[in-house]
This record gives C-alpha cells, structure tokens and sequence, in this order.
C-alpha cells in the first residue's frame, strides 16, 4: 500500500478488528515481508502469473466491495462521511487503485503466461470506469479527488 493520508486510516481500522484476525494478518504481512515475497514472486514468470492472481482476489473483493458502496450510500446520500469515518468517495476507491497499479506492474514479469491478458483486460476497464466514477462523485459533493 502506498504511504499517503487515507492509507493512514486503513491501519487506523485495523485496530477495530478482532484480535485473533489481526494476529492473523500481521502474521502474513511478517512473513511475506521477511521473505520477501513479491520480488522472490516476480523472478520467475509463473510465479508473477500466480502472484497476480492473489492480487486479483484482492480487486475482485475491493471491487465488488465498492459497487456495494455505490449503490447503497453513493447513490442514496450526498454525506460525504463514510459511518467509519472515511472520506466516502475517495477512501475505498485510493485501496482499489493501490491493487489496479499492484497489478500493472506484476503483470509485466507475466511474459505470455496464459490467462494474464484476459486478467489485465479487467484491471484496465475497471480503472477507466472507476476514475470516472469518482470525478463524477467528487464533483457532486464538491470534494477534491485524492
Ligand atoms: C452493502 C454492503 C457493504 C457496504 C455498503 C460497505 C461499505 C463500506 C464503507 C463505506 C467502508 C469505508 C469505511 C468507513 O465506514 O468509513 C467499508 C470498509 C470496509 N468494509 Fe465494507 N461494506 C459492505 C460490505 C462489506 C463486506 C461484506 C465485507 C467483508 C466481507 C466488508 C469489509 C470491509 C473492509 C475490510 C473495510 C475496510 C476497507 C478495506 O480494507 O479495503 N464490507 N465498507
């Protein structure tokens, strides 16, 4: 994740969660960090192809996660405050992002691995629809992009 304000409130969050589920998730982070996961992932093009599909999970669920947002609250309210305390349009949609250039960058140590294209077709609408999506949310509620 990027080092900005809203990536801030994200680990913020995390200190509302369970505590055995944050156990859990600082003990992957540890480990991938310690062995250096992604670029042990991205020396070799079948392990980048399978390390883009993690992240793919990722985007699926975040991007689902945001059309939720849209059509229950975007949709319905011009409060610009999430009941979380985040900014409502432009929080959830900083994480998507952070995953969408995540994906950009592994995808191009994929090399002809089979599946990759039709994966990066996703990513590269999703971002296109999603930026729209945004300006034109921000606009509404005169708020500035991130
Ligand atoms: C109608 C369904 C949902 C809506 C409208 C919704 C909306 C939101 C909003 C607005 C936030 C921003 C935080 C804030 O409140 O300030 C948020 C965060 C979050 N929500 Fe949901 N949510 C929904 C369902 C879910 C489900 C089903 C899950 C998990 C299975 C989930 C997991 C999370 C997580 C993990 C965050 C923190 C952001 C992140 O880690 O990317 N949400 N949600």
């Amino acid at each position: 994740m990027p080092a900005t304000p809203l990536t801030e409130i994200l680990t913020d969050f995390r200190s509302y969660r369970p505590g055995n589920h944050r156990d859990f998730l600082e003990a992957v982070r540890d480990f991938a960090q310690s062995c250096g996961i992604k670029s042990f992932a991205l020396e070799d093009e079948m392990s980048a192809a399978l390390y883009l599909r993690a992240l793919d999970q990722v985007r699926d669920f975040r991007w689902r996660h945001w059309c939720f947002t849209r059509e229950y609250i975007l949709k319905r309210t011009m409060y610009p405050v999430a009941t979380g305390g985040s900014p409502i349009v432009t929080w959830l949609p900083n994480q998507l992002e952070a995953v969408l250039t995540q994906m950009a960058e592994v995808s191009s140590h994929c090399g002809a691995v089979f599946g990759t294209r039709d994966i990066m077709d996703v990513v590269h609408s999703q971002r296109e629809v999603l930026r729209k999506e945004v300006a034109k949310y921000c606009r509404e509620r005169e708020v500035t992009a991130a």
